[in-house]
């Protein structure tokens, strides 16, 4: 009801409508009204109220609050569920919690901020406040505990889909969980597992996007390796972007459950930037270079070094073009 009275209240434009009237038209009582429009007070929506014309919003939080979530939702399992944190130090360490005292399916924990985000490889991932989406998708999927390098391929393509969609429709993916704009990091994708022998208990899928950071914002460190919505001149609403890439995520997960995961795999490679690229794989500190051919049906990289085909796990690896820099983050 409290989205309901909300879109009443957007399709007014700032106008005052009155609380007899939006009784009339929800057909819920003024005193609810009432009561619905103070929680939305305590949750940093401004509203002006008149005794003769009633209430009018004058401010809506950009915040990626449930309601604000809710709102924009067009999935059916992704992100109906949604715990909500202004600040902590990783949502995959939060989803993996409530993962294991059982939250379901497609519960997302999202933060404003991360104060030690983390990527693969023991890297540090920065997530300043309000300036990107920070999330976890929790999935339990039927899938062997083998197979789950499979949710991270399926989930780089839900979150380049969705990407896409919001305007920056050159973006790609590169093997194995990162998402570029020409060339420039846009997301990082870190998958965590916790299964026994035969049966994955929950998957996480920790999704990190940079959405509002100016050029001159990210650590100096990455500021040449990286971009964000901003920097490529899309003031992007970020509920839209996230509803936009849980919508394809639940999309593509149903198929790899349900199609098998050919039709994942040639998505994949439809929106891959690797495939066809010189790269230089890098395991600590040995690396070699080779042309990325492939991925094979587990979803490890082929790449051909001119003395034979080297099959690489996305585990301990990283890969670069041939000729860049190695990047810290
Ligand atoms: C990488 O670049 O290696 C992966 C980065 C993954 C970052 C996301 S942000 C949300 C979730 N929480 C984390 O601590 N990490 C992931």
């Amino acid at each position: 009801m409290r989205n309901e009275i909300l879109d009443y209240f957007r399709k007014a434009n700032g106008e005052f409508v009155s609380g007899q009237q939006i009784s009339k038209d929800l057909h819920v009582s003024r005193t609810a009204i009432w009561k619905h429009i103070n929680i939305l007070k305590e949750r940093g929506y401004i509203f002006e109220s008149s005794t003769r014309k009633g209430y009018r919003l004058i401010y809506a939080p950009n915040l990626l609050t449930p309601l604000e979530i809710e709102g924009a939702l067009h999935t059916d399992t992704f992100g109906r569920h949604v715990v909500y944190m202004e600040s902590t130090q990783s949502t995959n360490e939060e989803a993996k919690k409530i993962a294991r005292e059982g939250a379901e399916e497609g519960t997302i924990v999202v933060a404003e901020e991360q104060t030690t985000g983390h990527g693969r490889l023991t890297r540090g991932f920065y997530s300043p406040f309000a300036k990107g989406i920070w999330f976890s998708l929790i999935l339990r999927p039927k899938f062997f505990p083998m197979e789950a390098a499979k949710c991270t391929l399926l989930a780089a393509i839900g979150v380049c889909r969705g990407i896409r969609r919001l305007g920056l429709t050159d973006a790609g993916i590169k093997w194995p969980n990162d998402i570029l704009y020409h060339g420039k990091k846009l997301v990082g994708i870190l998958t965590e597992m916790s299964a026994s022998m035969e049966k994955i208990d929950y998957i996480v899928i920790g999704i990190g996007i940079n959405t509002g950071m100016k050029k001159n914002e990210f650590p100096e460190d990455f500021r040449k390796g990286a971009t964000s919505f901003l920097n490529e001149g899309i003031d992007v609403s970020r509920k839209d972007l996230l509803a936009a890439i849980l919508y394809e995520l639940e999309k593509e997960y149903a198929i790899a459950q349900n199609e098998g995961f050919d039709k994942v795999l040639e998505d994949w490679k439809t929106l891959s930037v690797t495939i066809g690229q010189e790269v230089r794989v890098i395991m600590g500190d040995e690396s070699y270079t080779g042309k990325a051919i492939d991925i094979d049906k587990d979803g490890c990289l082929l790449v051909d070094t001119g003395k034979g085909i080297n099959r690489v796990l996305a585990g301990d690896v990283s890969i670069r073009p041939v000729g860049a820099p190695l990047p810290k983050r």
